[in-house]
């Protein structure tokens, strides 16, 4: 399958996406990157690894719309079939929702459906909760309220920060993002009528 990673920022998950794509048995390749922001990060690590990359700004648009029109139009260039977004801090329109609805998948840092929106870490230690961690889902027009794919929990340790704790989130993302893309693009975790329907055999 022929995917697109859309980022914001430093990339670290995109970056793991990468790597595993770069396995030979790995039921996916990554076509290309977007961003809608010049100076991410993410877009160096993409280029070190000769991934194409495309900066789609939102200043150069009169509107979401056209904004996302245009990261679709990019999409499409690269002949993508499946689209990761990996922190990608935008929101993205309906038409552009229901147009790759069951094709997208995104990575949030909390276990959903607690802890939506930003500052997740923060959020969980206010909560005192004693588990937290990551989850791939099907986007869908309710801002991290898609079905979920797959999910990873750590512990969250007496001394912890939100600082702390974000490290080791994301070292759970790194490991979970490329294992749900797997499941999504070998057709083994699909959306059907909202939900996410999983293969028998899935673990
Ligand atoms: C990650 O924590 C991801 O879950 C969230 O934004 C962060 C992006 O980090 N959506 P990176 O750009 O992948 O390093």
């Amino acid at each position: 399958k022929r995917v697109a990673i859309l980022i914001s920022g430093r990339g670290s998950n995109m970056a793991a996406l990468i790597a595993a794509a770069k396995e030979a048995d790995f039921p996916a390749e990554i076509v290309g990157v977007i961003s809608d922001k010049a100076d991410a990060a993410g877009l160096l690590v993409a280029e070190a690894a000769g991934i194409p990359i495309r900066v789609v700004p939102r200043s150069d648009y009169s509107g979401k719309e056209a904004h996302d029109q245009a990261i679709d139009a990019t999409l499409h260039a690269f002949g993508t079939e499946i689209v990761c977004l990996a922190g990608y801090m935008r929101l993205l329109t309906d038409a552009f929702v229901a147009e790759w609805q069951g094709r997208m998948i995104n990575i949030h840092p909390a276990l959903l459906p607690l802890f939506r929106g930003l500052d997740t870490h923060r959020k969980a230690l206010a909560a005192g909760v004693r588990i937290h961690g990551c989850t791939v889902h099907f986007v869908t027009a309710e801002m991290d309220g898609g079905p979920i794919i797959a999910q990873a929990a750590v512990p969250v340790l007496p001394d912890d920060d939100a600082d702390t704790l974000a490290v080791r989130v994301l070292k759970a993302e790194h490991r979970l993002y490329p294992r749900a893309l797997k499941l999504v693009a070998e057709g083994k975790a699909r959306m059907v009528s909202g939900a996410t329907v999983f293969d028998p055999s899935t673990p």
